[in-house]
């Protein structure tokens, strides 16, 4: 065989297997998630953290503005005020930036895809993870001193990441999503 007609042979292989790969680890990530409703108490390792908050700090942004800020609330005082059913060991990732926390479409978008980048690395570690905006009313009304948010922020969401109860997976604690094919259409 032809040394040109192996090496798109080789090419289509390879790209066939990224495509339909269902063991996909990326793939899994995106797709196997759901929001944490068990948590239990338990420590999240430093190193964990730092690895989370990276993920939050690689998210894409308009303009590459990064107009995000991270405050990791470890205290379980702290943290029960603003999500009463903490437990201990669970971890608030307070996403803030400038504004009112609603107003600045471009700002809000930014922050929610660093959200979601916190939400999915923790599960990809290993942990629960939850996303909430409920509280932001509270925080920007109540905490945003005790939190040392950046001056003129507000907080915009947080993710709350801890352990979880073991055997409760994707499937049996996901709720259902509408079917793909009432949600798209191929031109
Ligand atoms: C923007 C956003 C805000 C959310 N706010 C809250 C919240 O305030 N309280 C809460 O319990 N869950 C909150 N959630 C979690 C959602 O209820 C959950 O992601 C959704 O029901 C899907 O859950 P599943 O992935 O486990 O199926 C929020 C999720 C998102 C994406």
């Amino acid at each position: 065989m032809k040394k040109g007609m192996i090496l798109v042979l080789l090419a289509v292989v390879i790209m066939t297997s990224f495509a339909q790969d269902s063991d996909n680890s990326g793939l899994k990530a995106l797709v196997n998630h759901h929001a944490a409703r068990n948590f239990v108490s338990g420590s999240i390792a430093r190193s964990d953290l730092d690895a989370i908050i990276n993920a939050g700090i690689r998210a894409p942004s308009a303009r590459n503005q990064q107009p995000w800020y991270f405050t990791v609330v470890q205290n379980p005082d702290l943290a029960q005020k603003i999500v009463p059913q903490s437990q201990d060991g669970n971890v608030l990732i307070v996403v803030s930036s400038f504004g009112d926390g609603k107003t600045n479409g471009s700002q809000i978008f930014d922050c929610a895809l660093a959200t979601e980048n916190i939400y999915l690395a923790a599960q990809v570690l290993g942990y629960g993870s939850r996303i909430y905006t409920g509280p932001m009313d509270t925080i920007n009304s109540r905490f945003k001193a005790e939190l040392g948010l950046p001056s003129g922020h507000s907080a915009v969401a947080l993710v709350r990441v801890g352990r979880v109860q073991a055997g409760v997976d994707a499937v049996s604690a996901a709720s259902s999503r509408k079917r793909a094919n009432d949600m798209v259409n191929y031109k």
